[in-house]
């Protein structure tokens, strides 16, 4: 039985005149993967990051179990389970993936970084995962957009979490990497680990979410399951509401 995770009601969210969020309400519930689509600019990050702790919203409420927050602070989030995945991927360049994985969370061995523990729990969680990085001393600049994403979740998956959201998982990848990224999201399904997940890409969407927000300039357009509705049902809802803007 799925269980609502977080409802965030009535989020605002200003950058000077540009009105990011207006009376954003959104339920993410457990066993599921909740998608939020939407134009470039409609305040999809924005929300991610409210939810992630990393933004302050100007008012709303976040709700989570019975706790009622008007915002959140990073480890709020990380205290209840969150766990992120920007859009940038956050990862340092010149350090490998081990390095990148426990980033902040070094293990330790006395006084000493536990080089071996370190690299036998990132070989875990990658397995875990379905990543495949021969060299896991390899600068991370130099390895796939599929292997970088997976070093990514690999570090927010180091300790276990209720909901992952991730922002954009699959932009700039080829139709492999992809592909690849959408199984290791299902797989994490299966094992429980609820989603939230930002996509510009509807057909994707559609494949691996069961509930859909549509978002536009700032505010919800729809809230619907996916199993009633489709990708050209949602384009075209999208463009006749931008046909009605422009005219
Ligand atoms: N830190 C900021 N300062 C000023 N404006 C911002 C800031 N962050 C976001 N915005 C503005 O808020 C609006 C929503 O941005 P946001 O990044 O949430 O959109 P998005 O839906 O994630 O877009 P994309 O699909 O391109 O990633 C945009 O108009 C953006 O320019
Ligand atoms: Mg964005």
């Amino acid at each position: 039985m799925a269980e609502k995770l977080i409802s965030a009601e009535h989020i605002y969210k200003s950058f000077q005149h540009i009105k990011a969020l207006r009376d954003v309400s959104i339920d993410v519930e457990s066993d599921r993967i909740t998608a939020i689509v939407g134009d470039n600019g409609s305040g999809k990050s924005t929300f991610i990051k409210i939810l992630s702790g990393s933004l302050r919203p100007d008012s709303g409420e976040i709700r989570i179990g019975d706790k009622k927050h008007s915002f959140l602070t990073v480890s709020d989030a990380i205290a209840a389970g969150i766990r992120t995945v920007y859009q940038d991927l956050s990862l340092d360049n010149c350090k490998d993936s081990v390095e990148n994985i426990f980033l902040g969370d070094e293990m330790m061995r006395g006084i000493f970084l536990d080089r071996k523990a370190m690299r036998e729990e990132a070989a875990r969680l990658l397995e875990e995962i379905r990543v495949s990085i021969p060299d896991l001393s390899e600068p991370v600049r130099n390895l796939s957009g599929g292997q970088r994403q997976g070093v990514a979740i690999a570090r927010a998956l180091r300790r276990p979490g209720k909901l992952l959201l991730l922002d954009e998982p699959t932009a700039a990848m080829g139709i492999q990497e992809s592909r690849r990224t959408v199984n290791m999201l299902k797989l994490l399904k299966e094992k429980s680990m609820a989603q939230l997940i930002i996509s510009h890409n509807l057909n994707q969407v559609f494949e691996i979410a069961d509930h859909i927000y549509v978002m536009r300039a700032g505010e919800i357009l729809a809230s619907v399951a996916a199993s009633e509705t489709s990708p050209e049902e949602l384009r075209e809802l999208i463009l006749r509401r931008e046909d009605e803007r422009l005219n």
